[in-house]
């Protein structure tokens, strides 16, 4: 049983049911594609059973291992970027207490996250945490080459064993990575770090649920367990509904309508401040696997009622290019009322006794409302509750709906040749060995 539910009655002033149609008929053979690994990059569809396949002691060994690390950390450090560092801040951040890191509360590890910027003053300042803080941390890349997060680590590392000497430096360090190639794995071996694998047939940004997510969100706290059943319960049930009915299908069927409609560019909001980061994880999810070839939805995100003050004129009003998904969750798990104020002074006495989430809810129905009649489609996905097991159905769903519609936009979900532009001009500009040609082409133009 799912508990995550698919809704497109606001698409439907916008999209008929002949548009929706074209897709409709194309489901069964996309999940075919997927599920008989007939289409593009099928050598990396790993993430369609990682959480089927999951045994419970590598659940344990994970658990076991955080364990260790929570013990003798007040701080842990996740060193990645993109696909290795999204979607455990996105599981973390949804999960955990919003305020944890003021809270002080003594059995917690608060984690922070490096190499996911070049910044030297994000950088300088994290050193000024950590040298007040007890640490540990995981240094997580797939190929074991990308620049942001090997050099990070190479002054983290550093800075962990002056404040520790090098013995003890070595079991607070787990790299994660592939099982042979990288950098990061010579050095891993070399060093005699724990080290969990990155399975060749799972790329970057469809990680989270490897170790790559895993063993972060571990020591975070989270019940990994839970997050990985609430991930089956989905695999399970796309498994078992191969047809256009099913909810991931859905979703898929109505950007790619959308999309052909010309609403090119969709915002994923929620209205939970916690779901921030699963929009930011969301955003490389779809953004990496679509946009190639000169296609793709262009995927944004705003979290309401906040960004209703700053972006919502634009998308009540602005270009009408756009669509919205909205991940509506149901009821919180922790409850406020609004007071009666005797003078009723702010004028908010017509309200005192609700819930906040009621009038949350109610600013969500409002703006979808105001949204649609302003020529915005939306999709509304919704969830009972934030919890491990609802984040890991979303996972999957999410990946789930991204294979689905890429496949039927007709490019490889499951590559990213375009992002090795910028890093070639980057190695070029820095000097590396065997760019002297394109660092020459590169300084005539910027001279
Ligand atoms: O999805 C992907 O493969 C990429 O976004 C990667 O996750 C990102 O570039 C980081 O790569 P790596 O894990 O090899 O350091």
């Amino acid at each position: 049983m799912i508990q995550t539910s698919t809704n497109l009655k606001h698409i439907k002033n916008f999209i008929s049911e002949d548009q929706l149609l074209v897709y409709k008929n194309k489901i069964k053979e996309t999940f075919t594609t997927i599920y008989e690994k007939r289409g593009a990059g099928n050598d990396f569809l790993g993430w369609t059973t990682l959480p089927s396949e999951m045994t419970k002691e590598f659940i344990k060994d994970i658990k076991d291992q955080a364990e260790l690390l929570r013990k003798k950390s007040q701080v842990f450090v996740v060193v990645g970027i993109g696909g290795s560092y999204l979607g455990a801040r996105a599981v973390i951040e949804a999960i955990s207490h919003q305020f944890g890191s003021l809270l002080n509360r003594a059995d917690d590890t608060q984690i922070v996250y490096a190499g996911h910027n070049m910044s030297e003053e994000y950088m300088v300042e994290l050193l000024e945490l950590l040298d007040q803080k007890d640490y540990s941390m995981a240094v997580i890349s797939k190929s074991g080459t990308t620049t942001e997060p090997a050099v990070a680590f190479r002054i983290l590392k550093n800075h962990l064993e002056n404040k520790y000497g090098k013995e003890e430096a070595r079991t607070r360090i787990v790299a994660i990575t592939d099982k042979a190639k990288g950098a990061l794995k010579t050095l891993a071996n070399e060093e005699g770090y724990k080290t969990y694998i990155v399975p060749d047939n799972v790329g970057g940004r469809y990680s989270v649920l490897t170790p790559v997510g895993l063993l972060p969100i571990a020591v975070a706290g989270i019940d990994i367990e839970e997050l990985v059943n609430g991930a089956l319960a989905m695999e399970t049930y796309c498994k078992e509904n191969q047809n256009c009915d099913n909810v991931v299908a859905q979703y898929a069927m109505a950007r790619q309508a959308l999309y052909h409609d010309g609403k090119t560019n969709e915002i994923l909001v929620s209205y939970e401040p916690r779901l921030h980061y699963i929009a930011e994880w969301w955003k490389q999810l779809y953004g990496e696997s679509e946009g190639k070839e000169g296609k793709g939805i262009f995927p944004a995100s705003d979290t309401f009622t906040t960004d209703l003050h700053s972006m919502g004129q634009y998308i009540q009003e602005g270009l009408r290019n756009l669509f919205e998904t909205i991940i509506s969750v149901e009821k919180p798990t922790k409850e406020i009322r609004i007071p009666l104020a005797d003078n009723d002074l702010d004028q908010l006495n017509y309200i005192a006794g609700k819930r906040l989430s009621e009038v949350n809810r109610t600013a969500e129905t409002a703006t979808i409302l105001a949204h649609v009649d302003g020529g915005v489609p939306n999709i509304i996905i919704q969830i009972p509750e934030i919890s491990a097991s609802t984040i890991g159905e979303l996972i999957y769903f999410f990946e789930m709906g991204c294979a689905l519609s890429g496949y039927m936009l007709e490019v490889n979900p499951f590559d990213q040749p375009g992002v090795e532009a910028y890093k070639k001009n980057m190695f070029a500009l820095l000097g590396k060995k065997g760019f002297e040609e394109r660092a020459e082409d590169l300084r005539k133009r910027i001279e």
